[in-house]
């Protein structure tokens, strides 16, 4: 029996605009999924996972291979669909299908914006590959994972994934079916407070709706996205040299733009507004947006207690350095 656990993140600059190339730069956190996997010589997948929602779900191997899931709640098939296309994956990867018993649970609200998705991907993954007594090289875990979020979602870059595999702050630029991945050196400690209120849409739809608006008025949404591309490289500089004032600027700049994409929500923004009025440097959404996860740049009590004054819960942060790994193998 083997127990991995992936870290979530949270993106410091560039959400959105590295869907279209440009880089972001992300900060995976000490807040983890866990993923137990044990062995089963009868073929079956049975996948419990009660903090996805996903409890009382059977999974199993049909004849041909395809994994079928049974389930009589119709709203977790799509956190489902993560684990589904990961175990997918990981038997291809090992070129075997065995059956498997996967426990998974979270330490992060499921679909906030702070990456469970990636994060569930991942330890799938890996959880599965070292239960059969296999390994695996990080950067092949990282682009097999990166596949789940593609299939599944339709459209997504490889920073959420990239966090959950190798932890730390890191830049990523997506090129073609790569990833380029620069590990960053802060200047300075992060003092990061993460606002939550509920999501009201899905990445996958968030993404989707700034893609029309980006076919349908490209001459309005190619500077927007270029602009945070530029914003997310002065914020790496900014972050080296351990600037916070500016990073706050920039921050606040970005999410201005996020808005402006039409992903922010009333709610978002006015968690955003009150931890700024209460002293943060800057503060944006992180994430995909339409509800979910802000930050501020802060470390004052006021700025949590303004945030929780507009209805928002706060979630206590910071940075996780080491990315996947195995926390127990009996
Ligand atoms: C989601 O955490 C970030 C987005 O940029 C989507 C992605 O990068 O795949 C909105």
């Amino acid at each position: 029996m083997v127990t991995v656990r992936a870290p979530g993140k949270v993106i410091l600059y560039g959400e959105h605009a590295v869907v279209y190339g440009e880089p972001a730069l992300a900060m995976a956190i000490n807040k983890y999924v866990y993923v137990t996997a044990r062995a089963r010589s009868d073929g079956k997948i049975n996948i419990n996972a009660r903090d996805l929602r996903l409890a009382g779900i059977s999974v199993t191997i049909s004849e041909n291979g395809d994994i079928i899931a049974r389930t009589d709640y119709g709203a977790v098939i799509s956190a489902l669909s993560y684990v589904k296309r990961a175990v997918e994956l990981a038997m291809g990867y090992v070129d075997k299908k065995v059956g498997i018993d996967l426990e998974i649970r979270s330490e992060m609200p499921v679909g906030a914006g702070l990456g469970t998705s990636a994060a569930v991907a991942v330890a799938t993954i890996y959880a599965y590959i070292k239960e059969l007594g296999y390994d695996i090289d990080k950067r092949e875990l990282a682009r097999l994972a990166w596949q789940v979020e593609k299939d599944v979602q339709g459209s997504a870059s490889p920073t959420d994934t990239t966090m959950a595999t190798f932890g730390g702050i890191m830049f990523v630029k997506p090129e073609g079916n790569n990833a380029v991945m620069e590990p960053v050196r802060p200047g300075t400690n992060v003092p990061l407070i993460i606002g939550y209120v509920p999501r009201v849409s899905t990445t996958k739809d968030l993404v989707a709706m700034v893609r029309r608006k980006y076919e349908t008025m490209r001459d309005v949404i190619e500077p927007i996205i270029r602009s945070i591309g530029l914003i997310t490289r002065k914020g790496r500089e900014a972050l080296e040299r351990g600037d916070l004032e500016l990073m706050g600027v920039l921050m606040n700049i970005n999410h201005g733009l996020l808005d402006a994409l039409g992903v922010s929500t009333r709610q978002l923004n006015e968690m955003v507004y009150a931890a700024r009025n209460a002293g943060a440097l800057g503060s944006k959404l992180t994430g995909a947006g339409g509800g979910g996860c802000m930050i501020a740049l802060s470390d004052k009590v006021e700025v949590e207690k303004a945030i929780e004054l507009t209805g928002g819960s706060v979630l206590k942060a910071v940075l996780d350095i080491n990315g996947v790994v195995v926390v127990s193998n009996d």
